[in-house]
C-alpha cells in the first residue's frame, strides 16, 4: 500500500501523525482531559485497525492531546448516559472500549509505547499497561480514582493493575485513591522510565527509533511470545517458543538469524551483545 492510497480513519477524536516510521496516536478531547467516550473508543479501534496494515507505521506511540494522557472513561457519556441502555447496547459500548484498550493493544503486531504526558486516571491504566513499553513525564499525575466516586476499577482496570504493580502498591492506590507522579510510577515499574516533560517527546522518539532499527519480524514474534508464555506451563512454553522460533526463521523476510551470524562469525563486523546487525532490508517490504 502506498502512502497516497492509504486512508487513516479518525482525525477528530483520535489524531494520527506519521514521523519516519512512528505513528503518534493521540486521544483528542483535551477540553475533557481526553476522557474516553464511546465515539473516541470506536474511532481508536478503527485507527488501530488501519495502522496495523499501514507501512508508514512501524511503531505506535499512544498519547493524549494537550496536558493529559487520559482522565479515564467518560463519566457522563460512557457511564451515566449508558445507565438507561439495554444490556445488549451497553455490552456493545463496553466491548469496543475493552477491545482497543486491552485485546487489540496487548497483541498488536507492531510495537507500542504509551507516552504519559499528563493526567492518567482509571480506565487509562488499561492502554498504559497493554502497550509494550511506557514512558511518563515526571510531572504526570496518575490515579486509581474509582474509590473516590464509589465504584471499583472494573473494565479490567484491576486486572491491568495487578499485572504490573505489586500487590502492596496496587492495593494501596486502589483503596486510597491517592495520586502519584511519573517518578513514582517509574519507581513502581508501572512505566519503564520517567523523564522531565520537556524531554518526553524526544526521549520517546529515540525509544521508538531503537525499536524501528530492529528486525521487525523478530520484534513481532518476541512480543507475541512474551504475552503468550505468561499463561503456559513450563513444558508448553518450551514447545511453543521452539515452534515460534522455527516459524520466525521460516517467515522472516530478511533472514535475520543467518545474516546476524554471518556478520558476527564470518565478517566480524559487530557484537550481538552490544547492538544489532547491519540491516539492508527495507521495512516497507511485507514482513
Ligand atoms: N469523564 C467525563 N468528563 C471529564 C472527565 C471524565 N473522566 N475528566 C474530566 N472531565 C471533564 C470535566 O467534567 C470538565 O468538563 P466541563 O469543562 O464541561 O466542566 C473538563 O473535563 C475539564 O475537567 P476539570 O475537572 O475542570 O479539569 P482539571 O484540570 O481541573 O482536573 C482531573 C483534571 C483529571 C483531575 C479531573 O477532571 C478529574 O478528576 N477527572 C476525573 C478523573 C477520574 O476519576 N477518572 C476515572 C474515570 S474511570
Amino acid at each position: 500500500m502506498s502512502d497516497s492510497d492509504t486512508h487513516i480513519p479518525g482525525g477528530k477524536l483520535v489524531l494520527v501523525e506519521f514521523d519516519e516510521g512512528i505513528a503518534w496516536v493521540s486521544m483528542n478531547r483535551p477540553e475533557k482531559r481526553n476522557a474516553m467516550n464511546p465515539a473516541l473508543n470506536s474511532e481508536m479501534l478503527a485507527v488501530l485497525d488501519a495502522l496495523e496494515v499501514d507501512d508508514r507505521c512501524g511503531v505506535v506511540v499512544l498519547t493524549g492531546s494537550g496536558d493529559s494522557y487520559s482522565a479515564g472513561m467518560d463519566l457522563k457519556e460512557f457511564f451515566r448516559e449508558s445507565d438507561s441502555l439495554a444490556p445488549e447496547a451497553w455490552h456493545q459500548i463496553s466491548r469496543v472500549a475493552q477491545t482497543w484498550q486491552v485485546t487489540r493493544l496487548r497483541h498488536y503486531p507492531k510495537p507500542t509505547i504509551a507516552m504519559v504526558n499528563g493526567w492518567c486516571f482509571g480506565g487509562a491504566f488499561n492502554s498504559l499497561v497493554a502497550c509494550d513499553l511506557a514512558i511518563a513525564a515526571e510531572e504526570a499525575i496518575f490515579g486509581l480514582s474509582e474509590v473516590n466516586w464509589g465504584i471499583i476499577p472494573a473494565g479490567n482496570v484491576l486486572k491491568s493493575v495487578a499485572e504490573v504493580m505489586t500487590t502492596r502498591d496496587g492495593l494501596y492506590y486502589t483503596l486510597t485513591g491517592e495520586t502519584f507522579d511519573g517518578r513514582k510510577a517509574a519507581d513502581m515499574k508501572l512505566v519503564n522510565i520517567a523523564v522531565p516533560k520537556a524531554e518526553l517527546r524526544e526521549r520517546t522518539r529515540a525509544l521508538a527509533k531503537t525499536l524501528l532499527s530492529k528486525n521487525r519480524a523478530a520484534v513481532r514474534a518476541a512480543k507475541h511470545a512474551f504475552r503468550r508464555v505468561e499463561a503456559l506451563s513450563w513444558d508448553d512454553s518450551e514447545d511453543y517458543l521452539a515452534a515460534k522460533l522455527d516459524q520466525l526463521r521460516l517467515t522472516d523476510p530478511e533472514g535475520g538469524r543467518n545474516e546476524g551470524m554471518r556478520q558476527f562469525l564470518d565478517a566480524k563486523t559487530y557484537r550481538p551483545g552490544l547492538g544489532g546487525y547491519q540491516r539492508t532490508h527495507k521495512d516497507s517490504d511485507k514482513a
